[in-house]
C-alpha cells in the first residue's frame, strides 16, 4: 500500500505527540518526536556546563555537536521509542522543567537546527512516518502529503503540562509553567532559524475543547483518504 508522510507542528503541550502516536500505531508507520532530539541536545549542553547563570555558550556548544550522537530505541515495556544520547537513556531528564526552561535558545542556533534536520529527514526518507515538531511541515518535510498544524490557548496548554508535571512528581507551580508555554512560543516563533509557522496546505485544528477521539476520526481519515488516492 502507498505510504505518505505526515507533519505535524505547533506549539508546546498541544497534544502533537499524543495524536502523532496514535496516528502511527493506527496506520503501522513509525513516530518520530523530533522535540526530543532538541530536548537531547539541551541535555547535552546543560551536562557540559554550557548552559548556567551566564546563558548559554553558543560556541562551545557548536563545536562539541559532533560529539553528540542520537538515536531512538523502542522501549518493549513503555511501548515507545526513548530518546538516546550517546548511548544513555535519557527519556526522563529530557522532559523535566530545567530542560523545557532552556531547550528554545539551543533549538534556535542554526549549526543544531542543520544537524537534526538532516537525521529528521533521513528517518522519513522512506515515508511511513509521522513527525512531530515546528518545522516539520515547512522545512523538514516540505512535501508531506499530510500536514496539520495544531494550536489550543496557552492556558489550555499550562494546564497540561503542568498536569503531567505533577504526575511524574516535580515539584513545579501552575505560574512557572505558563511562564515557560508564554516564553517557549516567543522564542519558537519569534526566532530567525526555522520560526513556527503554519505550513502552506497545512490542516489547522484548535484543540482547546476537543477531545483526543474527534481529533484523531478527523485527522485519520484524512490520511486514509490521501493513503487510498
Ligand atoms: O515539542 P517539544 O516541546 O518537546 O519541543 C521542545 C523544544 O524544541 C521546543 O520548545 C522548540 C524546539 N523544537 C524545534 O525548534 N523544532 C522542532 N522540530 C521540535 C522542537
Amino acid at each position: 500500500m502507498k505510504k505518505i508522510t505526515i507533519a505535524i507542528d505547533g506549539f508546546s503541550s498541544t497534544g502533537k505527540s499524543t495524536i502523532a502516536k496514535q496516528l502511527a500505531k493506527e496506520l503501522g508507520y513509525i513516530y518520530v518526536d523530533s522535540g526530543a532530539m532538541y530536548r537531547a541536545v539541551t541535555y547535552f549542553a546543560m551536562q557540559r556546563g554550557y548552559i548556567g547563570a551566564h546563558g548559554l555558550d553558543a560556541a562551545s556548544l557548536i563545536g562539541a555537536l559532533d560529539q553528540i550522537s542520537l538515536h531512538f530505541e523502542f522501549d518493549p515495556e513503555l511501548r515507545v521509542a526513548a530518546m538516546f544520547l550517546n548511548g544513555e537513556n535519557v527519556e526522563v531528564p529530557i522532559r523535566t522543567l530545567g530542560v523545557s526552561q532552556q531547550v528554545s535558545p539551543v533549538a534556535a542556533l542554526a549549526e543544531v537546527r542543520e544537524k537534526l534536520v538532516a537525521m529528521q529527514q533521513q528517518m522519513g526518507a522512506q515515508k511511513g512516518v509521522v513527525m512531530d515538531g515546528r518545522d516539520i511541515g515547512t522545512v523538514v518535510f516540505p512535501d508531506a502529503e499530510l500536514k496539520l498544524y495544531l494550536t489550543a490557548s496557552a492556558d489550555t496548554r499550562a494546564h497540561r503540562r503542568y498536569k503531567e508535571l505533577i504526575d511524574k512528581g516535580e515539584q513545579v507551580t501552575y505560574e512557572e509553567v505558563l511562564k515557560n508555554v508564554q516564553e517557549r512560543d516567543y522564542i519558537d516563533s519569534h526566532r530567525e532559524t526555522s520560526p513556527l509557522t503554519k505550513a502552506a496546505g497545512a490542516i489547522e485544528i484548535d484543540n482547546s475543547d476537543m477531545g483526543l477521539k474527534e481529533q484523531l476520526e478527523r485527522i485519520l481519515s484524512h490520511a486514509k483518504a490521501l493513503i487510498a488516492s
